[in-house]
């Protein structure tokens, strides 16, 4: 297996927003008003936990950051920027490395959209999850559409490559509301959308209390397709389960995830995947509370959890990413990712075929439509 030809990203987490939506299971918690010694302290500890991976890479180049959250667009220019000069210094960035940011439209009198540009963030991603004034108070955001109308504008002004989150599926969300939002986002012309549909995910308050006037099932199918064909009449190429881009504008970042590349990380609970010389691959996590990650980056190590990942666990855990784009990827990164032949996925992939779930003859690593329709059944064929 080749490592250097295996592509390298990193992931960094910040795990503060200004308060914690009802609907989001992200490791994420409300940020205490006074938070400047806090957020230094939390930059120290990221520059600590990042120095500790620098051997993980083996002077491999880094192609893209992500700095998620959390609402990442708390953090002032001035740690964003010792931050960055840091990772700068310490590894090699690819020349057209994408640089991508969390921000949410409610901070956007932080006024910072320009200084992180200026700092080499090159694509921003704003958390808008609709235009709807209602539905934002039920999902408990703090922005309105006003806001979210002026951050938009904000993002135009100093980036040409930026995304919108938009979730739907909402609690009193109608078909017709949706199109509304749709034409919001598609007006804002982005490089990129993702259109969550909203999942009640355990630990809550969306599960501990949840909203009775959720659409139903009929509804939602109805919903999906209005995304997909919406998008699809303004020139986005649907390429992920919830990711819709302008030709050539997919996220970079993510695309590393779902081809099986490498990625390192940074930050209260983040996890990574890294390829060894010798073939095997590690996936390490963090500690997730952000005050005991801090303590143990700090003093000592800020990984909780350190595993080899064995041949066997290999072929699921490449589908459970590969599958999830609209084109697959090619037979050969199975190879070239997993260190593991074809051949040793041949029987299954025969079964999936036969139920019509991979395409016959196979030219990709890639589900069927039917496939994509049952895509957790087709994924675990490969368990
Ligand atoms: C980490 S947040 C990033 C942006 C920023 N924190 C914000 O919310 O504005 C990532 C995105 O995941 C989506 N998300 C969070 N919880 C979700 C849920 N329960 N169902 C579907 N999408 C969800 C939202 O669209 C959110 O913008
Ligand atoms: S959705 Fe975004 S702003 Fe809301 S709690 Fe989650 S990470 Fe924070």
């Amino acid at each position: 297996m080749q490592i250097a030809r295996i592509p390298l990203s990193l992931y960094v987490h910040w795990p503060w927003c200004v308060k914690k939506c009802p609907y989001c299971d992200f490791n994420s918690h409300a940020l205490p008003q006074s938070h400047q010694a806090l957020s230094e302290r939390y930059i120290d500890a990221l520059i600590a936990d990042l120095d500790a991976s620098v051997e993980l890479a083996h002077e491999r180049t880094l192609q893209s950051i992500f700095i998620g959250g959390g609402t990442p667009s708390l953090m002032s220019p001035k740690l964003l920027s010792r931050f960055l000069e840091h990772v700068a210094k310490r590894y090699s960035l690819a020349e057209d490395i994408e640089i991508t940011m969390e921000a949410n439209p409610g901070t956007i009198e932080h006024g910072h959209f320009g200084d992180y540009r200026s700092l080499g963030i090159n694509r921003l991603s704003m958390g808008i999850q609709s235009f709807d004034n209602t539905l934002l108070k039920r999902l408990g955001r703090i922005h309105d559409q006003r806001e979210a109308l002026l951050a938009i504008e904000t993002v135009q002004k100093h980036f040409d490559n930026f995304n919108l989150d938009v979730m739907y599926a909402l609690p009193g969300q109608s078909v017709e509301m949706l199109r509304n939002d749709l034409r919001h986002a598609t007006d804002a012309q982005s490089t990129h959308l993702s259109f969550y549909q909203l999942t009640i995910e355990p630990n809550t308050v969306f599960a501990k209390y949840e909203p009775e006037d959720l659409p139903d099932e009929d509804t939602v199918a109805i919903m999906q397709e209005t995304v997909v064909e919406t998008l699809a009449n303004v020139g986005f190429e649907h390429y992920e389960i919830s990711g819709y881009a302008k030709p050539t504008h997919r996220c970079r970042h993510n695309l590393n995830y779902w081809q099986f590349g490498d990625y390192l990380a940074a930050g209260a609970g983040a996890h990574s995947k890294i390829t060894l010389e010798n073939g095997t691959i590690v996936r390490e996590a963090r500690y997730s509370q952000p005050m005991s990650f801090m303590q143990h980056a700090l003093e000592d190590s800020a990984v909780v959890e350190k595993r080899t990942v064995q041949a066997d666990e290999l072929p699921f855990e490449f589908m459970l990413n590969a599958l999830r784009l609209t084109d697959g990827v090619p037979l050969k990164t199975f190879e070239e990712r997993t260190g593991l032949s074809l051949e040793t996925i041949q029987p299954t992939i025969e079964k999936a075929q036969k139920q019509g779930l991979m395409p016959t003859p196979l030219t990709a690593i890639v589900a069927t439509e039917m496939g994509q329709n049952f895509l957790s059944d087709l994924q675990e064929y490969f368990l």
